[in-house]
C-alpha cells in the first residue's frame, strides 16, 4: 500500500487534504488522474444504472436534510460506532475493529458491549482499555446564524435517505410503477473514529446508491438478481472474479427488519473488504418516513387494486473504495527490454535486479472504460515543425472524443514510461514515415506491440478497444 500511496501522490491520483499544513485526518483531495479515474467510475456505474435501463430513475438530493429524516431513519439514535481508549497511550480505536484484528469478537450486554479478556492496545501492548463507549458519527453543524439545539442540521451519511424523503415526487412526476428504482451519486460524512488504509475509510466519501422498490413478497428474487448485477458491473470495469468474493449475511448478523444482505468483498492489499453492501431492507425505510412526516408512502396497484408500502433492496457502494480497488488492481511492477521493439514484458522478480538489456517499468493496468488518459500523442522530435504541426492535427482530433495527453519532451522510452505508470491504454506516435504516407504507430501499453496505423482510421481503431 505504500508503494501505491505514493504513485498516487506522484502521478497526480490521491493527495492528502490540506496537506501544507500538515493534512487532517479521514480527508483526501483526488488530484487530475483521480478525478478523471472517479469521473469514469461514477459514468459507467450511472450508465448500467440509470441510463441502460427503463425502470430507474435519477435524484440529486441536498445533503443537509431536514433533522427529522435522520431521527425517522434510526442515525440519531443508533448510527453509532463503540469506541475504546487506551489507558496507557491514549490512542482510540473502534472496538469492533480492534476485538476482529485480534481473532476476538466483541462482547454484546444488556447496556451496550464489553472487551474479551485478553484485548490489548496494539500500538504499546497495554491491557489498561477503557469499556467501549458508543460514539454517534454522524457530523453536526447548525443551519442560520444561532448556534442552538433548534439550529442543528447534519452531514447526510448516507445518500439514501434523501431518496426516501423524496420518494412521492418521484413517483409522482416519474411515471414508473413498481418495481422501478431510484439512484443518486454524491457525498457522504461520517465522522469516522478510526480512519484508516489510506482513503479505504474516510470521513468524507462518494456513494453510489441505488433504492430498487419492489412488491412484498418480492424480495428475495430482487435480491439476488441485484446481486449478480452487481458481481457482472464490477467485472465489466475491470476487477476480475478472483479478486472478488461475496460476505453472505447470516441471520443474526442481519439489523431487524432486512431479510437478506450480501457484501461485495475485494481482495486489498491489506485484506478482503468491503466495497458495497446489497440489503434487501424491507419496508423499514418508508415506513419510519410515513411514521414521522404523517404523509403517506404508500403505492397503489392499478392492477391488482392492491396498497401497499413498498419494500426496497439497497445496492449501496462507495466510489473512492471501487477507486482504491482499481488502483490497486491495477497497479503492476514489470522487466521489459530496455529497447521499445525489444520484446514483450516479463513478470519482475520482487527484491532482485531485471536481467541484462531489461530494465523495471511500473504499469498500470487500467481497463479502458476507467483509464484517466485513453490516449497519448507523441511528435518524435520537437525540433521538427512538420511533426509538431502534424503531431498536432492529430492531437485535435483525437482529443475531440477522449481525454487525451499531449508530450512532446523526452526520449520516446521514457515518454512511453510515464504513460505506462498512469495506465495510458495507447500512445501514438507520429515520425517521419507519418509525413511521406500519413501512418502513425499505435503502440499497446499491455504488450508493449507497435502497429502502422492510417490516421483516418485512427479514431475507429481506438473507439474499438475503448468504449
Ligand atoms: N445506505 C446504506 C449504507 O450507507 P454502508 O454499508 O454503511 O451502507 C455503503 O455504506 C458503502 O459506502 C460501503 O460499502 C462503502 O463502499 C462506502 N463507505 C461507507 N463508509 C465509508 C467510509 N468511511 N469511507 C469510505 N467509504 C465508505
Amino acid at each position: 500500500m505504500e508503494e501505491i500511496a505514493s504513485l498516487c501522490k506522484r502521478r497526480g491520483f490521491i493527495f492528502q487534504s490540506s496537506e501544507i499544513y500538515g493534512g487532517i485526518n479521514g480527508f483526501w483531495d483526488y488530484g487530475p488522474l483521480g478525478c478523471e479515474l472517479k469521473r469514469n467510475i461514477r459514468d459507467a456505474w450511472w450508465r448500467d444504472i440509470v441510463q441502460n435501463r427503463e425502470n430507474i430513475v435519477g435524484l440529486d438530493s441536498s445533503i443537509i436534510m431536514h433533522p427529522k429524516v435522520w431521527e425517522a431513519s434510526g442515525h440519531i439514535a443508533g448510527f453509532a460506532d463503540p469506541m475504546v481508549d487506551c489507558k496507557t497511550c491514549k490512542k482510540r480505536y473502534k472496538a469492533d475493529n480492534l476485538c476482529e484484528e485480534q481473532d476476538k469478537k466483541l462482547i454484546k450486554t444488556e447496556k451496550g458491549f464489553s472487551l474479551p479478556d485478553g484485548t490489548q492496545c496494539p500500538a504499546c501492548g497495554g491491557k489498561d482499555l477503557t469499556e467501549p463507549r458508543s460514539f454517534n458519527l454522524m457530523f453536526k453543524t447548525f443551519v442560520g446564524p444561532v448556534e442552538d439545539e433548534s439550529a442543528v442540521a447534519y452531514l447526510r451519511p448516507e445518500t439514501a435517505q434523501g431518496i426516501f424523503a423524496q420518494f412521492n415526487n418521484v413517483l409522482a412526476t416519474a411515471r414508473q410503477k413498481v418495481p422501478f428504482g431510484i439512484a443518486q451519486i454524491g457525498k457522504a460524512f461520517r465522522n469516522e473514529i478510526n480512519p484508516k488504509n489510506f482513503t479505504f475509510r474516510s470521513r468524507e466519501f462518494e456513494q453510489m446508491e441505488l433504492e430498487f422498490f419492489v412488491k412484498p413478497g418480492t424480495d428475495q428474487q430482487w435480491h439476488d438478481y441485484w446481486v449478480e448485477e452487481r458481481m457482472k458491473w464490477y467485472q465489466s470495469i475491470g476487477l476480475p472474479a478472483s479478486s472478488l468474493q461475496k460476505y453472505v449475511y447470516s441471520k443474526d448478523e442481519l439489523a431487524h427488519y432486512a431479510s437478506a444482505c450480501v457484501d461485495v468483498m475485494y481482495a486489498f492489499p491489506f485484506g478482503v473488504q468491503e466495497l458495497e453492501g446489497i440489503a434487501a431492507r424491507g419496508n423499514f425505510d418508508l415506513s419510519r418516513h410515513q411514521e414521522f412526516s404523517g404523509k403517506s408512502m404508500e403505492y397503489f396497484d392499478q392492477e391488482t387494486n392492491e396498497k401497499f408500502v413498498p419494500h426496497v433492496v439497497e445496492p449501496s457502494a462507495g466510489v473512492d473504495r471501487i477507486a482504491l480497488a482499481l488502483i490497486c488492481n491495477a497497479y503492476h511492477q514489470e522487466w521489459v527490454p530496455a529497447s521499445e521493439s525489444g520484446g514483450a514484458p516479463i513478470p519482475a522478480e520482487p527484491g532482485k535486479q531485471p536481467p541484462q538489456g531489461y530494465e523495471a517499468r511500473t504499469i498500470m493496468r487500467f481497463h479502458p472504460r476507467i483509464a484517466p488518459v485513453k490516449v497519448a500523442v507523441f511528435p518524435l522530435l520537437k525540433n521538427k515543425p512538420e511533426l509538431m504541426e502534424k503531431g498536432r492535427g492529430v492531437f485535435d482530433l483525437l482529443q475531440k472524443r477522449w481525454p487525451c495527453f499531449w508530450d512532446i519532451s523526452g526520449a520516446i522510452g521514457r515518454r512511453y514510461r510515464r504513460q505506462d505508470e498512469i495506465g495510458t491504454p495507447f500512445c501514438v506516435t507520429i515520425d517521419f514515415q507519418t509525413l511521406t504516407d500519413n501512418t502513425v504507430t499505435v503502440r499497446d501499453r499491455d504488450t508493449m506491440k507497435q502497429d502502422r496505423v492510417e490516421i483516418g482510421r485512427l479514431s475507429e481503431l481506438l473507439a474499438g478497444s475503448l468504449t
